[in-house]
């Protein structure tokens, strides 16, 4: 991980599943769809690669009885402080591709918004289908090329111009061997102007880690202009969801 991602991650991870958690529902939306696309199953070896704070972890073991730890791999040992110390988490301060370079026996694999992170992504996804089991699937889940979030506009260009398009992604799954399908969902968030404001500038995602203070508070005041009459920041969060079979 870059050392920016690093930092990034190291000062928001305190404050990352308020900046998060949307709601209850929009967690429950996102793991239904996990466990779906998955197809998971109670005998099922589940990791997940780029864990964070492990939310999405801690959800799927609210609907379904795992029968073994899910292995939550991140590099960033301060993300990975907020998971519970509980024999349901195997923790790992690893990155992917090191996590993927060692031998364990898993066959279900989930990746959610951490691919824009992935430097060598035909390493990442060939190393995925030498260690999957034979019965393996990869769901890897990110933002399409464009998002209709509500920030200010060097933002949402900077976005189109660095995240990684899912359709590249999807066929360099299919080059290193996978069958692979690509759906999209959508959740139409919600959220007080104040409360998402907050998160900008707590720099919430990523990506507002290239802005600096000044160039960050001017994109805030563009914001409060543009929004000036909302009390309320309505938008569809959408998501590529690519899952990548061995069968
Ligand atoms: C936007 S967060 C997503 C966290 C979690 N998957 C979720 O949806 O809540 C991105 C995560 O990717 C992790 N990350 C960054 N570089 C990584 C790498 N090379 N391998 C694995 N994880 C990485 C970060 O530490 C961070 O926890």
């Amino acid at each position: 991980m870059s050392s920016q991602n690093q930092q990034h991650y190291q000062k928001i991870s305190n404050i990352y599943n308020d900046l998060w958690f949307f709601s209850e529902d929009y967690i429950k939306f996102m793991t239904t769809n996990i466990i779906e696309y998955l197809r998971l199953k109670p005998t099922d070896t589940l990791v997940d690669l780029g864990c964070g704070t492990g939310i999405y972890a801690k959800s799927i073991l609210k609907q379904i009885q795992l029968e073994n730890s899910i292995i939550c791999v991140d590099p960033s040992e301060e993300m990975l402080e907020q998971i519970p110390d509980s024999p349901q988490y195997k923790i790992l301060a690893l990155s992917a591709i090191d996590f993927l370079s060692q031998a364990e026996v898993y066959n279900k694999v989930i990746m959610k918004e951490v691919i824009h992170h992935i430097d060598n992504k035909e390493l990442l996804f060939s190393l995925l289908f030498q260690q999957l089991t034979s019965d393996g699937i990869f769901l890897l889940i990110l933002l399409p090329p464009t998002i209709d979030y509500p920030l200010f506009d060097e933002a949402l260009r900077l976005y189109e111009k660095i995240q990684p398009h899912y359709s590249n992604l999807a066929h360099l799954l299919e080059k290193v061997g996978f069958k692979v399908s690509v759906n999209f969902r959508e959740y139409l968030l919600a959220i007080p102007k104040s409360r998402y404001f907050h998160m900008v500038e707590n720099r919430y995602m990523s990506l507002l880690s290239f802005f600096d203070d000044k160039q960050l508070a001017e994109g805030l005041a563009e914001m409060s202009q543009k929004y000036a009459q909302q009390s309320l920041l309505e938008f569809p969060d959408r998501f590529v969801f690519i899952t990548a079979s061995k069968l």
